[in-house]
């Protein structure tokens, strides 16, 4: 099993309960490679490597701090592997450019970022993901949804490469992760970007201090106003934390005005709380060996690259350029 996560700095619930919380338990009964995807960050903001470093450290502390387990499963850095680089030249020469303008991440980057001459990084954004992936050959990539037509494209030029030179690739699966829905503080997605996130780091101070005036369902104006658990942010964060006798008096309070929105988030805070807490102290405890986290990544990095070097000793003998 194989999946990677860009360096964009501290993790936040939302790419914890979209990715990571996910891979620490599949670590349990599988053979996971998870990696810092430090190539890919360059792709839509490349003056932005002098901040890879950082990031990559924060977010590796957030792996650790999260579950992942070094002993069990192997992380490494993208750009210790520059095999990676070397697949994705040989795959680039296999991949129609068509096939990569139509996958829709490119065209919502370009759109959103209101690119007018986007790279040719960005282009091969998903090819270079190919490489990531084929590199070690895995059975199953474990990505949400958006990733999907990237994982299908890894399996088209998996076949394109085996059928112009001879089988080497076995096309993988997206396993799909059951993303809950989280919110942001203002009710949107949450996201880095839009300011409204929770962060693996944030003390229980700042996480109560983001709850309290979090969005909730617009139409409790005033406490005697009853309110819609469905339509709230809030709510939403109860399916995930709350035990189900405690969400279901939240929900009956709110449709009757019988509690207020702070009691409700009172009752959120103390489910969110503890486990955030346990994943906060143990991740302080990495952060503040930066020397330890490097390690356990060059280590990994390490492992990983003995792979790559197979599979590319591999993929040279059937490409055949050198006499
Ligand atoms: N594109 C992925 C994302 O944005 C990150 C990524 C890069 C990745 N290479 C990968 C994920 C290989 C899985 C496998 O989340
Ligand atoms: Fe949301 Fe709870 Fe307020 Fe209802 S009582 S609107 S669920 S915060």
């Amino acid at each position: 099993m194989l999946s990677g996560m860009r360096p964009t700095g501290k993790v936040h619930l939302g790419n914890y309960l979209g990715a990571l919380d996910n891979w620490v338990r599949l670590q349990d009964d599988h053979d996971c490679f998870f990696f810092v995807a430090n190539w890919h960050a360059l792709t839509t903001d490349p003056a932005n490597s002098v901040e890879a470093p950082a990031n990559t450290l924060e977010m590796a502390a957030d792996w650790l701090g999260a579950g992942l387990d070094p002993q069990r499963s192997t992380l490494f850095i993208q750009s210790q592997i520059p095999e990676h680089a070397e697949l994705h030249l040989l795959f680039s020469m296999v991949t129609p450019v068509g096939w990569l303008e139509r996958v829709p991440t490119y065209k919502e980057m370009v759109d959103q970022l209101g690119l007018e001459s986007p790279s040719y990084g960005l282009l091969g954004y998903p090819l270079l993901q190919a490489a990531d992936i084929l590199m070690y050959k895995p059975q199953w990539v474990p990505v949400g949804m958006d990733q999907v037509p990237h994982v299908e494209l890894t399996r088209e030029v998996a076949r394109r490469f085996n059928s112009t030179w001879r089988p080497v690739f076995p096309e993988p699966q997206a396993k799909l992760t059951e993303i809950p829905k989280v919110p942001g503080t203002d009710g949107r997605k949450m996201s880095k970007s839009y300011d409204n996130a929770i962060y693996l780091s944030d003390s229980s101070e700042e996480i109560a201090a983001k709850v309290r005036p979090m969005m909730t369902d617009p139409a409790r104006k005033r406490r005697s106003d009853p309110g819609t658990p469905d339509l709230c942010p809030v709510f939403d964060l109860h399916r995930i934390f709350t035990p189900e006798a405690d969400r279901e008096a939240c929900a009956v309070g709110c449709r009757t005005a019988g509690i207020g929105c702070l009691d409700c988030k009172g009752v959120l805070l103390k489910h969110l709380l503890p486990p955030l807490g346990e994943i906060r102290e143990r991740r302080r405890r990495f952060a503040e060996r930066p020397g330890e986290v490097l390690e356990v990544l060059h280590e990994g990095s390490r492992r990983a690259r003995a792979m790559a070097r197979q599979t590319m000793e591999e993929v040279r003998g059937v490409v055949g350029l050198e006499p």
